[in-house]
């Protein structure tokens, strides 16, 4: 049983091109979308339309949630110099779209034939605007896990792949396929990007489970060329990512 876990591609279209074609050697049985599929890049309609082609279960990410309801970004802790972007991506979407995006899961359990159970969520079970990070205290895991019996817990949100450790539980973040962080975000830092995109497989295979963190180069060049032909607020950040 292989799951591919596909996470924060935020309408970086050239991304996720190089990670479906990545994925066409993988023999994956299940994909699940860890949620913020649009916002900031320069194609979310072309997103959307390449997920709907998967076999894939999503998870409403902060951003799916902030760009059907931008007046209240605030409340997705989405910082304020990114409002813009969100009513440019909205203005992008059709209101099947939007429908779609609506429809979108808070989380999901799954179990794999050896009886692992996976939780997948955005930020954390409790919200998607939760930050697990390398760093995270255990009593905020604590907080975070109670009431859970899965044995793995996958998010995305922070941009940043991570296998960790938590007791008998293992912590796993798929990373960002659109929009992998340099380094950890903290406010009032403007995050830097990576020029790859990021995400992971769980392999199952009788008794053992593996964990697969892929990387996968996509061409900064093309990105760069089609957000020139945009009118995306976001823009000048994009192309100072990949200045060479
Ligand atoms: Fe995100």
């Amino acid at each position: 049983m292989r799951i591919a876990f596909l996470s924060d591609i935020h309408g970086n279209y050239t991304a996720f091109q190089s990670v479906l074609k990545d994925l066409e050697m993988q023999k994956i049985d299940q994909f699940i979308c860890l949620g913020d599929t649009v916002t900031m890049g320069p194609q979310p309609v072309e997103v959307l339309k390449a997920l709907r082609q998967l076999d894939c279960l999503y998870i409403k990410g902060n951003h799916d949630a902030a760009v059907l309801d931008p007046e209240r970004s605030e409340q997705y802790e989405i910082t304020h110099y990114l409002a813009p972007d969100l009513y440019w991506c909205q203005k992008q979407l059709t209101l099947d779209d939007r429908a779609f995006l609506d429809a979108f899961n808070p989380m999901l359990n799954l179990t794999l034939p050896n009886g692992v159970k996976i939780l997948a969520f955005h930020g954390s079970p409790l919200s998607s605007t939760d930050i697990i990070q390398a760093t995270t205290p255990p009593e905020l895991l604590d907080k975070y896990f109670a009431g859970q019996n899965a044995d793995i817990y996958i998010g995305g949100h922070s941009h940043i792949q991570m296998i960790r450790r938590y007791g008998e539980k293992l912590i796993l973040n798929s990373g960002s396929i659109g929009n992998a962080f340099k380094f950890a975000y903290s406010p009032g830092n403007i995050p830097s990007l990576l020029p790859w995109a990021e995400y992971m497989i769980i392999d199952q295979i009788g008794d053992s489970v593996s964990i697969d963190a892929r990387r996968v180069y996509f061409d900064t060049d093309e990105l760069q060329r089609i957000i020139k032909e945009t009118d995306l607020p976001g823009s000048a950040w994009w192309l100072r990512q990949y200045a060479k």
